[in-house]
């Protein structure tokens, strides 16, 4: 017959930070007449070892970012109309802080912890901690921690021992949380029963059982989750065999195989939008191919635009010689406004040299134009200057998209003015057709240094409600 015992340890004080996990459980099997036994397994719940170890948060210490308050918002409206937990935006900062990335925002934060584990709120816990803004999370290296335990029991008992550290997580598509395993040390994470038989003699080809989770389950059935005080349990009569090198590791899905692994789409956009920057240092070397230029303008023309006229040319000025006797002319005509406006030789010549430099060491240059033939013919000159206006809002949208394309794909961008300012000498050294407007250049390559972040003005500047 073959039997398991769960033994709950009794009298487990409340532990305190620097509290001496492996000397407790010895003096409390002590207390109870009990003792470890030669292939025993501890499971130890993790609040013990957080808290034993410090990693505990006040929430009221916690500065929450303008992230924090954006997930927070949108927690509160998903939530709504469901019976959840509400979380305050000092918590939300906690979660972002130990996490490696947030997965999903829906009425729970689901996220990769710096750990590796996906779970829900990063196993931020509320419960068994004292003090109404205090937080547990969950320990920084529980292999390690479990490690540390197995040998101190081993040298307090003399007895060989497994430890796994257990936390209760909730799944994907079932409801009620189970006991997982957090760090082990002793016992391999995964059982693989692979080229084993099963009842019909059948080699088994793919089970591979997850064994310290079945076990931290196990333990959960007495541990409990509440006040039941059992943040040890001995798990005695499972044979195993000892493992120098388990590690929680090994149950952690890689990220390439994760079928369910899905992103937060709307965390990306997001992102992408608000880290986009004007890159006007100098580009690597690297030459930009023809291809990628196109696949951007191809993603440029989705933009939205007037009677979707789509008024847009994109020009792609080659490194040759073209493209230098431009920029020497339109810095020719850049000098003469510069001197109208009575600027000292010494920053004109500063400005038409570093133009130079920009615009004819980027490894690409995109001359973007509006084309007027799109435009619609009114009867007046006012609705006429609309139409003008509507065709550079369009060109512009235009614009956003193809420097957000730019980005997506590692590509660095920056949008100057300059053709604006010399639209005749644009359009007769490249020969363009009279109905272009030349609007924007695009200086484009891989970025050599980061960027700083240019400030943006306060909501409260920008939103007016009447
Ligand atoms: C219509 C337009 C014209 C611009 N012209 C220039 C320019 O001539 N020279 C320049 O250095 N940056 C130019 N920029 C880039 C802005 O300086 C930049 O977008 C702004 O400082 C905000 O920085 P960010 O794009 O990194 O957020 C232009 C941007 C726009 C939208």
């Amino acid at each position: 017959m073959s039997q398991i015992k769960l033994i709950g340890i009794k009298n487990i004080p409340f532990i305190k930070k620097e509290d001496n996990i492996a000397e407790i459980i010895t003096q409390s099997l002590k207390i109870n007449n009990m003792s470890l036994k030669e292939g025993d397994i501890l499971v130890i719940a993790q609040s013990i070892i957080s808290k034993s170890k410090g990693y505990v948060k006040n929430l009221k210490e916690i500065n929450p970012s303008e992230h924090a308050y954006q997930i927070y918002n949108k927690l509160v409206e998903k939530a709504q109309g469901i019976e959840v937990s509400t979380k305050s935006p000092e918590l939300v900062q906690a979660i972002i802080d130990e996490s490696k990335e947030i997965i999903k925002t829906e009425h729970v934060i689901i996220v990769e912890t710096k750990q590796g584990f996906i779970c829900a709120n990063a196993g931020i816990d509320k419960s068994n901690v004292d003090g109404k803004d205090k937080v547990t999370l969950l320990p920084r290296d529980s292999d390690k921690e479990a490690e540390e335990i197995r040998m101190q029991l081993k040298d307090l008992s003399q007895q060989n021992v497994a430890v796994i550290i257990s936390d209760s997580f909730g799944r994907p598509f079932r409801r009620g949380s189970v006991g997982v395993a957090v760090g082990v040390s002793g016992i391999d994470a995964l059982l693989d029963m692979r080229g084993k038989k099963d009842l019909c003699g059948r080699i088994l080809e793919t089970t591979i059982v997850g064994q310290i989770d079945n076990l931290a389950s196990a333990a959960q059935l007495i541990m409990g989750e509440a006040d039941e005080g059992l943040p040890v349990i001995i798990i005695r009569g499972y044979k195993f065999e000892f493992s120098k090198d388990a590690s929680v590791k090994q149950i952690l899905r890689d990220k390439s195989t994760d079928v369910f692994r899905t992103v937060d789409e709307e965390q990306i956009i997001t992102n992408h939008l608000k880290s986009r920057r004007s890159y006007k240092l100098e580009f690597k070397s690297e030459e930009i191919g023809r291809k990628i230029l196109e696949e951007c303008i191809d993603i440029a023309r989705y933009a939205p635009s007037a009677h979707n006229s789509q008024h847009w040319r994109y020009i792609i000025l080659e490194k040759n010689s073209t493209r230098e006797l431009l920029i020497d002319k339109m810095n020719f005509r850049l000098k003469e406004d510069l001197e109208k406006d009575g600027k000292a030789q010494s920053f004109i010549m500063q400005k038409t040299t570093s133009r130079r430099e920009k615009f004819l060491t980027a490894p690409g240059l995109v001359l973007l134009c509006l084309d007027t033939e799109e435009l619609e013919e009114y009867g007046d000159s006012e609705r006429k200057q609309f139409e003008y206006i509507m065709g550079v809002q369009s060109v512009s949208a235009s614009a956003i998209y193809f420097i957000l394309a730019l980005e997506a794909k590692g590509l660095a961008s920056c949008w100057y003015c300059a053709p604006l300012f010399a639209g005749d000498i644009v359009k007769d050294v490249l020969n363009l057709p009279y109905s272009y407007i030349p609007m924007a250049f695009f200086t484009i390559g891989v970025a050599e240094k980061s960027t700083v972040i240019p400030t943006r003005k306060d909501l409260s500047e920008i939103i007016f409600n009447v």
